[in-house]
């Protein structure tokens, strides 16, 4: 925490306060003294400044919020009223959390929940004093609210180990019973049905689809779009959220923005999502977490189902979205007419199918850790692949640098030849995703490409693949699930190549330099 001056008033801050500048020198010029160059450390004199005008902490952090701008979760305590602490909350996520003679506030459930369920989630410009047995809260009006409780109904155990080394491989391993959570719901009589959840959600003619995310998240969008333009027919576009918001986008009361999100967090979507609404556009969402800002400002939310994810780098987040957004295609192309029944039935025969899928690909690579030791650890790192091969590699070379700090570069295979090829040489690693059977011949040119200049090749290929076996100098196994379905089934052991690199070189893998696992921050 940071302290007053007059050491009277402590802050707990998550976010940005963007005039901190402003506010310091204002601060100065009536006489405060700053240890630090932080914007938290001007929250903390200001509500002390505040505090020595009206004796009062709660009119004090008031007064604070009619002056700061930004984004902020703030837990303010005040050594002269030691019986209750005050938070507030703007654009960075709060929630509270009901204990027996204790209240808590956390940013997320995952802290708080060997303690409680009963939780209540902030909204932006609320503000909550806190005592042990009581929580008052007040809207931006100032004035007092009543606040809707919300139970957790995940597993105290969903927030620990679980007797796993680190919580990504706890989750890596818990895919299939993410995945079989995810879809169970929207799989009913050997079709894809999604019943009510669309909700308002579709706008009255779908002209076109923008999917929007960050990180992992972007990477399942990008599958998204390929199974959705194929499937319906409509045009699809995946962007960075970061970029989005600031692209004048093309977008109208015709086009269908997903967002996508496991912690229905990140800054940066959310900001998306608003410039997309203001613009006339319809917004579904696709999250994890239960009651996050994102879950507020879509017309409808499908929710991934994966209980909590707690390493930074995402896993079951990933491939449950993976797997909702193809549902979602499958669910769209239906109410399109653009599939017959039979075709229908088929994809939704793959969906039911691709949990015990997923268990397969873990089961058939015991090797991995020893092809992590042979591929991962030296030299560059390529990533190589066509259509949704493509997209998964974007995913499997960001596990690898997120959590190995390893250098990997993912490439369209076909792009090769127009630059990277010059950066391969004796002893580059390139893992060669081959899963789309019809492009099978074009990644084989490819590995031969990269072999003739010395890299050695690891192939990710269906079960029986000969000619793969041929070319490549070592095979990674998965089940043949179907061309929009393979993603999922393919990168779950590449994350667990990259788990086996991270933990060969001594890596934190839980909790990577420099990450976080939400940036609730631009
Ligand atoms: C951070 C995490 C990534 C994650 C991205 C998007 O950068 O480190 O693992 O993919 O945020 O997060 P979201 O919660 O929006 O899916």
């Amino acid at each position: 925490p940071h302290l007053s001056g007059d050491g009277k008033i402590a802050v707990v801050h998550n976010g940005i306060i963007e005039n901190y500048v402003e506010l310091r020198d204002f601060l100065i010029s009536n006489g405060y003294k700053f240890i630090s160059d932080t914007d938290t450390e001007v929250v903390s004199q200001l509500v002390s400044f505040y505090y020595a005008e009206c004796g009062n902490a709660l009119e004090a952090v008031f007064r604070v919020l009619r002056r700061i701008e930004g984004a902020y979760a703030l837990g303010i305590l005040c050594v002269d009223e030691p019986e209750h602490f005050i938070a507030a909350r703007k654009d960075a996520p709060l929630l509270i959390g009901y204990g027996e003679g204790s209240n808590y506030i956390a940013s997320d459930v995952t802290a708080i929940i060997k303690h409680t369920r009963d939780v209540s989630y902030m909204e932006d410009g609320e503000v909550a004093v806190i005592s042990a047995d009581k929580v008052q809260f007040y809207n931006a009006m100032e004035q007092t609210i009543e606040k809707e409780h919300h139970t957790i109904d995940w597993d105290v155990s969903a927030a620990e180990k679980g007797g796993y080394a680190h919580f990504m491989l706890k989750e890596i391993m818990e895919q299939p019973r993410a995945l079989r959570s995810a879809l169970a719901p929207r799989l009913r009589d050997g079709l894809v049905d999604f019943g009510a959840e669309l909700g308002s959600a579709l706008p009255e003619r779908l002209g076109s689809v923008v999917i929007t995310a960050c990180g992992s998240a972007y990477y399942a969008g990008c599958v998204g779009k390929l199974a959705i333009e194929r499937l319906c027919r409509v045009p699809v576009t995946a962007e960075l959220a970061s970029e989005l918001r600031y692209s004048d986008p093309l977008i109208g009361e015709d086009t269908l923005v997903i967002a996508l999100s496991q912690s229905g967090e990140t800054a940066d979507t959310l900001a998306a999502v608003r410039e997309c609404r203001s613009r006339g556009a319809k917004v579904l969402a696709i999250v994890n977490a239960e009651g996050s800002s994102l879950t507020k400002l879509a017309d409808a939310v499908l929710y991934t189902r994966a209980g909590p994810e707690i390493a930074v780098a995402s896993t079951k987040g990933y491939t449950t979205q993976v797997a909702v957004l193809t549902a979602l295609a499958a669910e769209l192309a239906r109410r399109l007419g653009r599939l017959t029944e039979p075709e229908l039935r088929e994809l939704a025969a793959g969906l039911y199918r691709l949990p015990d899928a997923v268990q397969k690909a873990i089961d058939l690579n015991p090797g991995l850790p020893e092809l992590a030791r042979r591929y991962c650890l030296g030299g560059a790192l390529y990533y190589i692949g066509r259509g949704t091969d493509r997209a998964v590699a974007l995913e499997a070379a960001l596990k690898m640098k997120e959590i190995s700090y390893r250098h990997a570069e993912a490439y369209a295979a076909g792009e090769l030849k127009h630059g990277t090829i010059a950066l391969v040489e004796e002893g580059t690693s390139v893992v060669a995703l081959c899963c789309r059977t019809e492009l099978l011949g074009k990644m084989i040119s490819s590995i031969e490409e990269v072999k003739a200049r010395g890299a050695k090749v690891l192939a990710v290929a269906p079960a029986g693949e000969r000619r793969i076996l041929a070319a490549a100098d070592d095979v990674i196994t998965v089940p043949r699930t179907g061309p929009l379905l393979d993603p999922v089934a393919e990168i779950v052991p590449l994350q667990l190549l990259a788990y086996y690199a991270a933990r060969e070189l001594g890596c934190d893998i839980d909790k990577p330099k420099n990450l976080a696992k939400s940036v609730t921050v631009e």
